[in-house]
């Protein structure tokens, strides 16, 4: 938890000099990434999503966003800097990931913190 703190105070710093609070900032990057929102994949929280089902050479297959409130930030920050099938490539900076990351973790909290 530490190193997640140090690594975010940089943009924390950042964010709460300007007029928007940070959870407002990271929010709206989420959802307008400058590409397709990461809400449409991976769902509002980060919870992951299933986009759709179809029939592939008489298969059922189905293409979605896995969950990424639950991964550290080393793997977030690599998935977003390498290329991964099925997903969109970014060129977001490293504070631009670290408010996104920041979302999630905010996004969880949240909804672990209403009595589930
Ligand atoms: C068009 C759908 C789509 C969009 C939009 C999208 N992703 Fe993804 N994302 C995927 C898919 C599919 C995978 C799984 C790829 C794989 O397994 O190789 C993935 C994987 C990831 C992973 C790695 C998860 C893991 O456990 O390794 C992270 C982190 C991630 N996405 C973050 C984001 C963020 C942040 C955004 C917005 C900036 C975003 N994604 C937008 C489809 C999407």
């Amino acid at each position: 938890m530490r190193y997640v703190l140090f690594l975010l105070l940089p943009f924390y710093l950042y964010a709460t000099s300007s007029f928007i609070t940070p959870m407002e900032y990271s929010s709206s990057l989420y959802k307008n990434p400058r590409g397709i929102g990461c809400n449409h994949c991976h769902g509002e929280s980060g919870e992951g999503k299933l986009v759709a089902t179809y029939i592939h050479k008489g298969e059922k297959k189905s293409f979605g966003g896995p969950a990424i409130n639950n991964i550290n930030f080393d793997k977030f920050f690599k998935a977003l800097n390498i290329r991964k099938t099925g997903m969109p490539k970014y060129f977001l900076t490293k504070r631009e990931i670290q408010a996104l990351y920041f979302y999630l973790q905010e996004k969880d909290k949240k909804s672990s913190s209403n009595g589930e």
